[in-house]
């Protein structure tokens, strides 16, 4: 299982969750990522521990005050990036864009959608992976693997019948091993979590606890 921790905007170190990161996927030997604030990717990269970029925007090289250049974050030393994160939505055209500007750089690609319908029309783009969130789901305690299994195994069954070599990742209320196992029990191959990580009081601890069932 991959392990994708989602930094997002929350005011955590950075630096100590890709350390600790680091460290559980030395030891346990799960791929474990990190994805901070695109300010915080050659830092955080610095550490050893993988890096992915929260977004990438939908253009090249040029005049494009305030976008994220896929090539920019790849200099950076990100190796993967999530495109269409719930909260950094794009209309599905940019989505394409996105994922072929990420491709320029070979970085790893990710598309997020909210459901199985929107998980079917981003394979069709051919990202390494698709992500399926239920925003009602993110940041709660309430785990997608057990509080709507559906919508996992039915992503999973969207995305096969669309395309097989394309990865599954499920994510939102995750935060302990038995959800990663109930994750991977429903066909996901990874995972992405935020809250359980970012706002734990000891970080290291929460990824140690994660990867114990694994
Ligand atoms: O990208 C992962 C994220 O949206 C899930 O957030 O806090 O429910 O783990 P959280």
């Amino acid at each position: 299982m991959f392990i994708l921790i989602n930094l997002k905007a929350y005011p955590c170190d950075p630096l100590e969750i890709a350390n600790a990161a680091r460290d559980v996927a030395n030891d346990s030997g799960v791929r474990i990522a990190v994805s901070p604030q695109a300010a915080d990717i050659a830092r955080v990269s610095d550490t050893g521990v993988e890096t992915w970029a929260q977004h990438v925007s939908a253009n090249n090289y040029g005049s494009y005050t305030g976008s994220t250049l896929a090539e920019a974050v790849a200099n950076a030393g990100a190796t993967g990036t999530l495109i269409n994160h719930s909260e950094r939505r794009l209309t599905l055209a940019d989505i394409d864009t996105a994922v072929n500007a990420a491709s320029r750089v070979d970085l790893d690609t990710c598309v997020c959608a909210n459901n199985p319908a929107q998980i079917g029309a981003v394979t069709a783009l051919s990202p390494d992976s698709v992500a399926v969130e239920p925003p009602a789901l993110i940041g709660g305690d309430a785990s997608v693997a057990t509080a709507d299994p559906d919508i996992v195994s039915n992503a999973v069954e969207s995305t096969n019948s669309i395309d097989k070599t394309v990865d599954v990742y499920c994510g939102a209320g995750i935060s302990a091993g038995d959800d990663v196992i109930a994750a991977r029990d429903l066909g996901a191959s990874g995972i992405l979590l935020a809250s359980g990580v970012a706002k734990a009081d000891n970080p290291r601890k929460a990824l140690e606890d994660l990867v114990v069932p694994i």
